[in-house]
């Protein structure tokens, strides 16, 4: 069938069938299909549901566009786990040691920061000689040697999704679930891992800001996941203030070195503890989720996680002395401090507003050309829920790239807002999912 006469089929709300989408496809991989007919497509489908049919077509399409990671020769469980992204998320750089020294193989494919959220990638590479650009076999060989590796996604890991993913992001045509379905899950089953662990995030700084969007998004990420022998698991979490106190590449490794060291960032660390007593039980190395977080808390208390987590710096060729001392690490040029203008309880802390400031003071890419500043970055003094006085530093901007730092000032004093009413801190854990059902977070999955 003619490219036109597929995009007139999807315009008009009708389901297109598995051939009709991979001929579409095919002849994008080939040349005969342009850009501006798969743009046409992709807003059609934005406007024109698809079906559940049509989002598994899709993401099988994009996984045999490429190859697919084989770890057959590893023992034992692999475990990955993905987030749709957030402010100051750090929780895979704090997963994979954790999950790792609980004995579960953690495989991690992750990505770089986009809009105004940051990339597990760019935290990485903030650390010298940190390498991302792995190949199959030395992820491989290092998944068999330490249990843990944390890498780019390969030129051959789904080509498809990368060319759609570029068109999307220059079209206004990000938000189609099963578009973000394919995208993640493709990646996720190309990977390689025997089973998936998901951090869906909703509120002001996360690209799913309402729940029910969020709550759509997750079951059918779980089901695609099942479809594909993958057994996906997850939870909902709250992302209307960042996560933890730092945002920006070397400011979020210091978070997760001063957490793995025991000086614990409460609201961090309650997601990670979550999302790794899934990643252990799904792992089968607890035989709940509850026994999983007790067995995380564990590893952590013994220092067993930070001594991974340098064991990881070392095997990738970084330089693990600025772990081993965080403050050996060059400053950023110019420090300033964010004061209150008055007296009075957080009532919230904007994500997306402090997400993108931190990019425009050096911690993201404003032109692809661009580099990361890696000592760039906020860390918040208050949190939600905190009292100030008046002249209280609610916190501090780094940068070592942009001239005129207290500029930034007044914008950023503005996505605090401060109040009188006290504020209950509450969880920033909702709800638990897999893809028969989502309930609300209980600290571990229900009896099935
Ligand atoms: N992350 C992805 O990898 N793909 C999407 O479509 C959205 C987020």
């Amino acid at each position: 069938m003619l490219p036109q006469e597929i995009i007139r089929k999807k315009r008009d709300g009708e389901t297109l069938s598995r051939s009709e989408l991979e001929g579409f496809f095919q002849g994008y991989m080939d040349g005969t299909v342009a850009d501006y007919q798969v743009s046409a497509l992709l807003m059609a489908a934005y406007y024109a549901p698809m079906t559940i049919e049509e989002t598994l077509a899709v993401t099988d399409i994009f996984i045999r566009s490429g190859s697919r990671v084989d770890y057959s020769a590893v023992q034992g469980v692999k475990v990955d786990k993905h987030s749709t992204g957030g402010v100051g998320d750090k929780t895979s750089l704090l997963l994979v040691p954790i999950v790792a020294a609980a004995g579960v193989r953690v495989p991690m494919i992750s990505g770089r920061g986009l809009a105004h959220t940051g990339g597990t990638l760019d935290k990485l590479e903030s650390i010298p000689g940190f390498d991302v650009n792995l190949t199959p076999s030395a992820m491989t060989r290092q998944l068999g040697d330490i249990g843990m590796v944390m890498a780019g996604q390969t030129q051959d890991l789904v080509p498809l999704d990368r060319r759609i993913y570029a068109l999307r992001d220059v079209t206004a045509t990000v938000e189609i679930l099963p578009f973000i379905a394919a995208s993640i899950m493709s990646k996720k089953v190309a990977g390689g891992a025997d089973a998936l662990v998901l951090d869906i995030k909703t509120g002001r700084g996360a690209f799913m800001r309402e729940r029910a969007q969020a709550e759509e998004l997750a079951l059918l990420l779980a089901q695609v996941g099942r479809h594909f022998d993958l057994p996906t698991v997850g939870i909902i979490t709250d992302q209307n203030e960042p996560l933890g106190r730092a945002i920006g590449n070397w400011l979020e490794v210091v978070e997760v070195v001063d957490c793995l060291q025991g000086r614990e960032t409460p609201d961090l660390m309650d997601v990670t503890y979550a999302l790794a007593g899934l990643m252990i039980h799904v792992g089968r190395k607890a035989q709940s989720v509850r026994e999983g977080i007790a067995i995380a808390r564990d590893v952590v208390r013994k220092g067993m996680a930070y001594e991974r987590f340098v064991q990881l710096v070392r095997a990738q060729g970084g330089d693990a002395s600025v772990i081993e001392d965080t403050l050996a690490y060059r400053n950023a040029d110019a420090i300033v401090e964010v004061a209150a203008d008055r007296a009075g309880v957080i009532q919230s802390v904007d994500a997306r507003r402090l997400g993108l400031v931190a990019g425009e003071i050096g911690a993201g890419l404003r032109q692809v050309t661009d580099g990361v500043d890696p000592t760039a970055g906020i860390v918040l003094a208050a949190k939600r829920g905190d009292r100030v006085e008046e002249d209280d530093v609610l916190c501090r901007l780094y940068s070592s790239t942009v001239q005129d730092l207290p500029a930034w000032r007044e914008s950023v004093r503005e996505a605090f807002v401060i109040g009188d009413g006290e504020i209950p801190r509450g969880g920033k854990i909702f709800s638990y999912f897999d893809s028969d059902t989502i309930v609300e977070w209980s600290g571990d999955a229900p009896a099935s």
